[in-house]
């Protein structure tokens, strides 16, 4: 077996499809969402899947391996996850998630074009130096602790490899949060979807905060200008070759 063909053996051991990796059940408000609002939040995402689309381009523009493997932390109802395997069907695509409520969605958008793995950013269970590309959708406010995760992206990630964090922007205006909740309930979204996304921006991070975490947890990370103007940012960051 060549090389190339060994990286992909190793994750298709690790992920036949789902695969628990949490000793506990997983409580009703554990990861910042209960049961209930999961299904609410889900439907009302699928609303926007330019969102999502706009994200996949920018991990495709990444990608410079014909298979490369990419990773989705914290992917929720796995829309970004889908969103990536239909702009890279050719890539290895996982999905880590350890609420089991938005695992079930994923692995109904799934359709088997990405494993999944249960399981927490601070604790991921794959080889070192493995993976092309991580990518991470609005995850890290629920991390425990930030800092500890970045190194387990560090670990999996090959040298060269991209990490790309789309957050939430914790200097964004508390006025603006206004506008934000009267859009989600125009297009639909119920108080306790509401809520969640509002919780997140008191747990968020700002860029600053995010680029200080990548930089001491050894990566390189790419210029980007934000603004309190802007409701989230997107920070790349690489591995050193
Ligand atoms: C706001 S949702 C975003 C979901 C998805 N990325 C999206 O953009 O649609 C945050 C997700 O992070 C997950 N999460 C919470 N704690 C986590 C952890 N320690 N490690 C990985 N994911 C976590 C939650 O269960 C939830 O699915």
């Amino acid at each position: 077996m060549n090389k190339k063909n060994k990286r992909h053996e190793q994750i298709y051991f690790t992920t036949p499809h789902i695969i628990s990796l949490l000793t506990n059940v997983t409580t009703s408000n554990q990861y910042g969402i209960n049961n209930d609002t999961v299904e609410r939040f889900a439907r009302y995402m699928e609303k926007y899947p330019e969102l999502y689309h706009q994200l996949a381009d920018q991990v495709s523009s990444l990608t410079n391996s014909d298979k490369p493997i990419i990773l989705d932390v914290g992917m929720g109802p796995g829309l970004l996850t889908a969103a990536i395997s239909q702009k890279i069907p050719q890539a290895v695509i996982i999905g880590l998630e350890p609420q089991e409520k938005m695992l079930h969605f994923a692995q109904r958008k799934s359709k088997k074009s990405f494993s999944i793995i249960q399981a927490e950013s601070g604790k991921l269970p794959i080889s070192n130096n493995l993976l092309d590309i991580i990518v991470t959708r609005f995850s890290i406010p629920y991390w425990p602790d930030p800092s500890e995760s970045i190194k387990e992206l560090f670990r999996v990630l090959r040298p060269g490899g991209h990490v790309i964090f789309n957050a939430l922007n914790k200097d964004y205006s508390r006025l603006s949060l206004i506008l934000i909740k009267l859009h989600m309930a125009i297009r639909g979204a119920q108080g306790d979807v509401i809520r969640y996304h509002m919780d997140a921006y008191t747990l968020a991070y700002t860029e600053p905060q995010l680029r200080t975490m990548l930089v001491t947890g050894g990566f390189i990370v790419s210029p980007v200008a934000v603004s309190k103007k802007d409701w989230q940012f997107i920070l790349t960051a690489q591995k050193p070759l």
